[in-house]
């Protein structure tokens, strides 16, 4: 147990699928998972732990932002013994030809973040997902037949959600090939890759930053469907 779970240690699985909203967490529990148990609510932050077809996994939010994730994330791996976490949400695209739905497999995360100086004093502004989790997402959209839906990239973990006078536009990210924002997976990948585990993000494409299409909150609920189904065939094929 830590100060921000109460999870015992034998309650939480070695796969984590993490969202930043623990009610969708909640969600993607009471739908997916069998035998299913609630193991935290230490600040809203529900954990559930069950089986997706005789796998063990767990699903967990995560919150809002790197500094949030880096918690919850650094405590699974290091105390928990989490092999990998899975996490799975949603991004604005930078992209126009990027549709609302469409899913994004996040090989690498690209921050302005100093976040890395807690970490070995990483200073690199960019970080690799696993690139066999990346493999296996990707077999497991091929299997669905959601490849048309699937983009594989590189994405943004930004500072911000809000900004006021920011230098940098929507075309100086998409001109260094980054295909979507987000606020969290360079704080996951980093912490993977200190402690030696596994990470990997999908994301729904939520907002188009550059049509300014939107989806709204009743739309969410069904279209992250496909991502959901993405991450139930990966956990099927594992087992
Ligand atoms: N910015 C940051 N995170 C996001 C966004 C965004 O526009 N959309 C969904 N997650």
């Amino acid at each position: 147990m830590t100060a921000h779970n109460e999870a015992k240690k034998e309650d939480i699985a070695k796969i984590v699928l993490m969202a930043g909203d623990p009610l969708r967490a909640k969600k993607f529990a009471k739908k997916y998972l069998q035998k299913v148990k609630l193991v935290n609510s230490i600040r809203g932050m529900l954990a559930f732990t069950g089986y997706i077809n005789e796998k063990r996994v767990t699903v967990m939010g995560h919150g809002m932002g790197m500094e949030s994730i880096g918690i919850y994330a650094y405590e699974l791996y290091k105390f928990y013994d989490v092999d990998i976490i899975i996490r799975f949400g949603s991004c604005g695209s930078y992209l126009k030809d990027l549709n609302l739905f469409d899913l994004v497999i996040a090989e690498e995360a690209y921050t302005e973040s100093n976040y890395g100086l807690g970490f070995k004093n990483y200073n690199e502004d960019t970080i690799k997902a696993s690139s066999e989790l990346v493999e296996k997402f990707t077999k497991a959209a091929k299997d669905l037949n959601l490849n048309d839906k699937v983009k594989i990239g590189k994405i943004h973990s930004s500072m911000w959600f809000y900004t006021e006078g920011y230098s940098k536009s929507i075309k100086d990210y998409s001109d260094q090939k980054i295909i979507a924002v987000e606020m969290e997976s360079y704080a996951l990948y980093l912490i993977a890759k200190i402690l030696n585990k596994k990470a990997l993000t999908i994301l729904t494409v939520s907002d188009n930053l550059v049509t300014k299409k939107e989806t709204t909150a009743m739309e969410r609920q069904e279209g992250f469907i496909d991502m959901f189904n993405l991450l139930k065939k990966f956990i099927i094929n594992l087992s």
